[in-house]
């Protein structure tokens, strides 16, 4: 049985959800929502799928089964409760909620099991191996690094970017929640973090922080270091890597090494002969057909809201709120 979805946002995001939406075998890419007009019928002319100018018109189409929503971050929860309490399915892009009170929402309404979150990078090969790993790894340190590059022509591209009332934080909220989030499938929920939010370079540009550094304590004793910044000078690759009693397993240039002593070796990689990443952009179709696969079958995985709460719990411990 296919599931008809449709994307709310016709922004940046929504070739990656209308590709995978085409893709899988169980999605069909029904419609696109935008209250710009012009983005939603000159995405609905290039995919040939019908276009809405609300959301609410989207809530009342009973041929659409599944809502992405791919809108500025502060209206992410709202849309989710309007689309769970229309009957509808969810796949939310990061981050699903924007702070404690609304992921308690999520949790004490039940809701965590059957909305889908893209942290689509959990697809990736050599991080599904890493995750693989660690389950049977006693691990004793963990650590990220993401040195990207975001400048006053990105933040203006939209409004919303970089404002603390609609984009709800900068460089950890929108780039680092991957590196977090796959930091916290490794080591589980925290006990307890030391952080620094700064704007270094950026202070005549946005609102909010454009580097964080995080010392974190996991309840399962391992100890954690995130660093991450937008203001470097290009987009170098994100890194994790852990150690364990056994060695070092290291995540950087799409590649996953295992370190013990001098030997080093590549245990997986995701880069093909011709230096080009093989998962390029694998990741969003992955996770879209994941979902609708599960409700096609009722069976498999996917990346749920509630395997997702350490790491928001993480998020909103560094922000303090
Ligand atoms: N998973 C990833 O790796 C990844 C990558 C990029 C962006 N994102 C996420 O995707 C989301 C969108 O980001 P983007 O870069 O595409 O933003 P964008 O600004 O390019 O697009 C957002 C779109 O939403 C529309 N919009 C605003 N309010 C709306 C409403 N009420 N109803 C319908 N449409 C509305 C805007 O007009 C705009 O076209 C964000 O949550 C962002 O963090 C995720």
């Amino acid at each position: 049985m296919k599931f008809n979805g449709c994307i709310i946002g016709a922004g940046a995001i929504f070739k990656c959800h209308a590709d995978a939406l085409r893709a899988g075998d169980n999605s069909v890419l029904y419609g696109v929502c935008d209250i710009d007009k012009e983005k939603a019928d000159k995405a609905a002319e290039e995919y040939k799928i019908k276009a809405f100018y609300s959301f609410d018109e989207v809530l009342k189409d009973e041929r659409v089964d599944v809502v992405h929503i791919c809108t500025p971050h502060y209206l992410h929860y709202e849309m989710i409760e309007k689309a769970i309490l229309s009957g509808k399915k969810v796949i939310v892009e990061k981050p699903p909620v924007t702070d404690k009170e609304e992921l308690y929402k999520i949790i004490n309404n039940g809701w965590g099991d059957e909305i889908c979150v893209m942290f689509q990078n959990r697809t990736n090969p050599c991080v599904k191996k890493l995750f693989e790993i660690a389950k049977t790894e006693n691990i004793k340190a963990i650590r990220g690094f993401l040195t990207w590059h975001r400048d006053e022509k990105y933040y203006n591209s939209a409004p919303w970017r970089g404002t603390k009332a609609f984009e709800k934080g900068g460089v950890l909220i929108n780039q680092a929640i991957h590196t977090l989030d796959i930091m916290s499938v490794i080591a589980g929920e925290h006990e307890s973090v030391k952080a620094t939010l700064s704007n270094k370079c950026l202070e005549n540009v946005i609102e909010t922080e454009d580097t964080v550094d995080a010392i974190i304590k996991y309840k399962s004793g391992t100890s954690g270091v995130l660093y991450a910044t937008v203001s470097y000078g290009e987009n170098s690759s994100y890194f994790v890597e852990f150690t364990s009693d056994d060695a070092i397993f290291r995540y950087c240039d799409s590649k996953l090494y295992k370190i013990k002593g001098e030997s080093v070796e590549i245990i997986t990689d995701e880069l093909t002969k011709n230096g080009e990443k093989a998962y390029f952009g694998y990741g969003h179709k992955k996770a879209v057909a994941q979902f609708y696969d599960f409700l096609a079958s009722g069976k498999g995985d996917f990346i749920s809201l509630s395997s997702a709460v350490n790491t928001m719990k993480l998020l909103f411990a560094i922000y303090n709120k």
